[in-house]
């Protein structure tokens, strides 16, 4: 297989759920951003905003406004992985973007049909120029899960993400206090065609 540096950090980035307390630095960040914004988008659309949280008071009120929201809007009948998550959001040190210094919000306009695809791509953008900058991240969902949630929606929108926007994901980002294993990529998912 090609080695270089694009191709070996793609398979050395694992998604990470233990980070230190040491925040990146202001250079960092504004790298990720960049790396978000240069990310492909349909139609070169741009519609996007990506909202990145140092704050960590801030953080916390997030987070207890998901383990509330998570009471009132996951459905006790939907899939095993939010119901494992809503699960776990009654524990009283439930943190859903594992403590990272760092949150950035990817949020889209509504109603456009590729508003998750262009904020998924950017998303791995900043997980690749992490990557490469020895810091750790992880695709972060609760935030998508309660993106109706109206109290939730209120406060993001004090924070000066749009109402009408859909929260499409989040990225949390930091130095890595834990390896994460790589699980093992499923055989059969490839099919060429020459
Ligand atoms: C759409 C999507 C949603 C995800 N949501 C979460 C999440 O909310 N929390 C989490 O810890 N990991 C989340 N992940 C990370 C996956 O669990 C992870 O990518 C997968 O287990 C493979 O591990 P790796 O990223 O280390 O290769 C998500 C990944 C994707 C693509």
């Amino acid at each position: 297989m090609i080695q270089n540096e694009i191709v070996n950090g793609i398979f050395a980035r694992r998604s990470t759920r233990k980070f230190t307390e040491q925040k990146i630095d202001d250079v960092q960040l504004e790298t990720l951003l960049e790396a978000a914004r240069w990310a492909p988008s349909g139609g070169n659309n741009q519609s996007w905003l990506f909202t990145a949280i140092q704050n960590k008071e801030i953080l916390l009120k997030i987070n207890k406004m998901v383990r509330e929201g998570f009471q009132i809007w996951i459905p006790d009948d939907d899939y095993p992985g939010k119901q494992g998550a809503k699960l776990s959001s009654q524990r009283e040190d439930y943190n859903f973007y594992y403590h990272a210094p760092t949150l950035i919000i990817a949020s889209n306009r509504p109603n456009y049909e590729n508003a998750m695809a262009d904020c998924a791509l950017a998303l791995e953008n900043i997980f690749l120029a992490a990557q490469s900058m020895g810091l750790g991240s992880c695709y972060i969902n609760q935030l998508h899960w309660l993106r109706n949630d109206t109290k939730l929606r209120d406060y993001l929108f004090e924070l000066g993400i749009p109402k009408e926007h859909t929260i499409c994901s989040s990225a949390a980002i930091g130095y890595i206090g834990k390896e994460s294993n790589a699980p093992l990529r499923k055989e059969g998912t490839v099919h060429i065609i020459k």
